[in-house]
């Protein structure tokens, strides 16, 4: 596993991260032992950043990674967490909180479920509309100074929610979705990020699963895709036809869609570190051989003409929780 670092003379990490959220949510039944076994099988492939949020199986994320490092030294792994999420007892979601005291009751619980003393980078999951970003970062850095938090992190902000943030406490990292389908950020937010020497952990990298034929549709317990606009109806229809013609591509060079989706990631650039989405150790070895493909002038246009910029049918939220994407509005 190759290495990199979060943003310019940020803290050193591997070239790509496992992001835990399907360990607990969202994405269909997950197995905790085959969970953890993923997890180890991540670290023993040299991945050291784990993503994971509060809100996640409303704590049942952050336990099984505390579960899955018991026998790893603290130092050797690189935490992020993600925070503000209101969920009632039902798993509803009732709302949004980034304001200092929430940020600070939200880290307490998060140290406590994942067993640790600090973890390396906090983000607030969305900008909280009510509060100013300044006073969660404030929030955020004032745990930092105590040696709570190393790094600050956002996710899904806008360029000018970003350089706000970064004014008031520097930002390690953005997280944001960025793939073959979702390629909003290149215009204002990918720039504005590079200017002011952020790194970025891009998030759906297959597009939530669409991007390999083998998981494309959505289906079985537990499995919530089929509520995103790109997995509904005719749009799936159109999008499938996108999959299908880069798994023709993949076929071509021996390798996999879902690989030619990693390996494209990382051609943008050894700050964007992917983030891999699986709860499966077979999938994790499959995603993570695509991250060490070259990909040729030549490749990188079948790449692209397979699925074009723009291409995609569907919006990758539904119009409400689209609503909650300060990087839509002012990205
Ligand atoms: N900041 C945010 O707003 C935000 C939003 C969403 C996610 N995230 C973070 O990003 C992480 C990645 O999630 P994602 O949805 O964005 O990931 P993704 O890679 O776009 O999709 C993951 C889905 O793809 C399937 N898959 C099929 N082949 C795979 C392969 N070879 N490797 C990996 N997954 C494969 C997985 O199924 P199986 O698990 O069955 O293999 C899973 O259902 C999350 O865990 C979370 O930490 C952040």
């Amino acid at each position: 596993m190759q290495a990199t670092t979060l943003g310019r003379g940020g803290p050193a990490v591997s070239r790509a991260g496992l992001g835990l959220m399907g360990m607990s949510w969202l994405y269909g039944q997950a197995d905790d032992d085959e969970s953890i076994a993923t997890i180890r099988a991540a670290i023993d492939a040299g991945i050291t950043l784990l993503d994971t949020g509060d809100f996640y199986g409303m704590g049942h994320n952050e336990m099984l990674l505390a579960r899955a490092l018991q026998p790893v030294p603290r130092d050797s792994v690189f935490i992020q967490v993600k925070f503000g999420g209101q969920r009632d007892p039902a798993g509803n979601f009732v709302g949004y909180d980034a304001s200092p005291a929430a940020v600070k009751t939200s880290l307490a619980y998060s140290l406590r479920r994942l067993g640790t003393d600090y973890v390396d980078l906090y983000q607030p999951a969305r900008l909280d509309p009510t509060v100013p970003i300044e006073e969660t970062v404030g929030a955020i850095g004032e745990l930092a100074d105590a040696g709570y938090v190393r790094y600050i992190g956002l996710s899904e902000m806008g360029a000018e929610t970003i350089r706000r943030a970064n004014a008031a406490r520097p930002v390690t990292a953005l997280q944001i979705e960025y793939s073959l389908m979702s390629r909003g950020i290149e215009a204002q937010i990918l720039p504005a990020v590079r200017e002011l020497g952020m790194g970025v952990t891009a998030y759906g990298v297959l597009s939530r699963g669409l991007l390999n034929p083998a998981t494309a549709r959505p289906g079985g317990p537990g499995d919530q895709r089929g509520r995103f606009p790109r997995f509904r109806g005719e749009n799936l229809t159109r999008n499938l036809a996108l999959v299908n013609a880069l798994d023709e591509v993949a076929r071509q060079k021996g390798v996999t869609a879902a690989q030619l989706a990693f390996a494209w990631v990382c051609s943008r650039g050894t700050d964007i570190v992917p983030l891999i989405g699986t709860k499966r150790r077979d999938r994790l070895a499959e995603a993570v051989a695509g991250l060490d493909l070259t990909l040729s002038p030549d490749e990188l246009a079948a790449i692209e003409a397979a699925v074009p910029a723009g291409a995609v049918a569907g919006e990758r939220y539904d119009q409400r929780q689209l609503q909650d994407l300060d990087s839509e509005r002012s990205g």
